[in-house]
């Protein structure tokens, strides 16, 4: 972290004891009719170099989006901040812990009126690689794009953005970092597509390249090996080199350095009479497709040990019974992926494979103390 960007946060953490305080009570907004006016405080944006191993892959970064300390820090504290919520008690944060890969823990994430949403929360790790396709089902084009929906979600934080403006302009504190972030003068310059692009600025920080996988394989670490159990589960993860058909791999859809080849699959998981009949349509209910009912992202397995349960709908409590169904090889549904195919494990070979997916793990990308709640 550099002296300029601790001193942010540090100076922010501060501002926030009060921003806490007020946030409890939306009915006393801090000014009523100020929102026309003149902000004070400087804007004097520092670019932020985003610091990873280049093994990871190209970052995108929208042309009208730069990642300046200042966009990142407004974007940490909007993350953590329950104003996001019509009634100020979840944001973003309440399904996406950092201990947990920012994920939740449930099967299914539930909102404000304790109404489940349909799906399981998602890693926020490295998506600063992804170029579109957010969410299971791919619907979202970009993480500014994908900001805006749970603020208006009915099972998740149930505001309107329009309210969410206001109580940003009123704030005591808000104004004076969407300034120092963007620059605007006046209070009513505070806008959604700003609060949007501050919340992608941060979320494309939070990168994870650091685990022993990468220490072994791709920083050539000496002080780090695999032991002979994650080697071998490392050498039935990855695709067969012809030697049985009856092969577990999993890299013909984990690939790459993130283990997603960014793609939509129908991975076995519904026994269903006809692609009409799958309870979520996935893919298919985005783009119209009837071939594509019932195939989702391929989620990265990064941290994967931290993201239970598994799956779209959380249907899986272990990385077992992940193995368990992909070992049955699916239900012979037409749009399964052929790479569904059965195969056979010993207990000791589900073990190796279990074992090598720990090696993903990251403690210093979930430790990250500016991956944290600032307040
Ligand atoms: C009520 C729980 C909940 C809240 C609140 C919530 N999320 Fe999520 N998030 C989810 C769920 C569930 C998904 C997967 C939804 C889907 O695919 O339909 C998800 C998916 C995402 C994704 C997509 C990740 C990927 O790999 O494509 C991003 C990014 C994200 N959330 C960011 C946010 C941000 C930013 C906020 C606050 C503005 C937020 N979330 C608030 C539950 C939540
Ligand atoms: C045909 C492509 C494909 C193959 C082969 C494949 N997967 Fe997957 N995997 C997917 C898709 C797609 C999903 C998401 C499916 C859903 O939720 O509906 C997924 C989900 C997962 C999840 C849950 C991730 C999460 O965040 O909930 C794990 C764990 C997983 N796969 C591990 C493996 C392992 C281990 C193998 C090899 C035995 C493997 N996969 C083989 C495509 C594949």
């Amino acid at each position: 972290m550099n002296h300029t960007f601790k001193f942010l946060v540090l100076s922010a953490f501060f501002a926030c004891c009060s921003l806490m305080a007020s946030c409890d009570d939306d009915e006393m907004p801090d000014c009523d009719d100020c929102t026309d006016e003149l902000i004070t405080g400087p804007y004097a944006p520092t670019s932020y170099e985003l610091d990873f191993p280049s093994f990871l892959g190209q970052p995108n970064i929208p042309s009208d989006n730069p990642m300046t300390e200042q966009g990142i820090l407004l974007g940490r504290m909007l993350f953590f901040d329950p104003i996001l919520s019509a009634d100020s008690t979840m944001g973003c944060f309440s399904c996406h812990f950092p201990e947990q890969s920012f994920t939740d823990g449930l099967a299914k994430s539930v909102g404000i009126q304790g109404i489940p949403t349909p799906r399981s929360s998602m890693s926020l790790a490295n998506l600063v690689f992804m170029e579109k396709d957010f969410f299971w089902d791919g619907r979202s084009a970009s993480l500014e794009d994908q900001a805006f929906l749970p603020i208006e979600a009915h099972d998740e934080l149930n505001d309107s953005w329009e309210n969410v403006e206001l109580k940003l302009q009123r704030h005591n504190d808000y104004p004076s970092l969407f300034r120092a972030a963007f620059g605007i003068e006046r209070k009513s310059e505070i806008t959604r597509d700003l609060a949007v692009k501050a919340l992608a600025q941060f979320e494309r920080t939070l990168i994870s390249g650091n685990s022993k996988y990468d220490k072994v394989v791709w920083f050539n670490d000496l002080s780090q090996e695999f032991t002979e159990e994650e080697q071998q589960g490392l050498e039935l993860f990855e695709v067969e080199t012809a030697i049985t058909l009856e092969h577990p791999g999993c890299t013909h859809c984990h690939s790459g350095p993130n283990f997603t080849d960014n793609k939509f699959h129908n991975n076995g998981l519904d026994d269903v009479p006809s692609l009409a009949d799958f309870t979520d349509l996935g893919r298919g209910a985005v783009n119209g497709v009837f071939f594509d009912n019932g195939t989702f992202r391929t989620p990265s397995l990064r941290n994967i040990a931290l993201t239970a349960p598994y799956m779209h709908d959380g249907r899986f409590e272990t990385l077992e019974q992940v193995l368990d169904h992909y070992a049955q090889g699916g239900h012979g549904v037409e749009n399964e992926d052929p790479n569904i195919r059965p195969f056979d494990l010993t207990e000791e070979e589900k073990q190796a494979l279990i074992a090598f997916l720990h090696t993903l793990t990251d403690t210093s990308f979930i430790n990250n103390p500016n991956h944290q709640n600032p307040f």
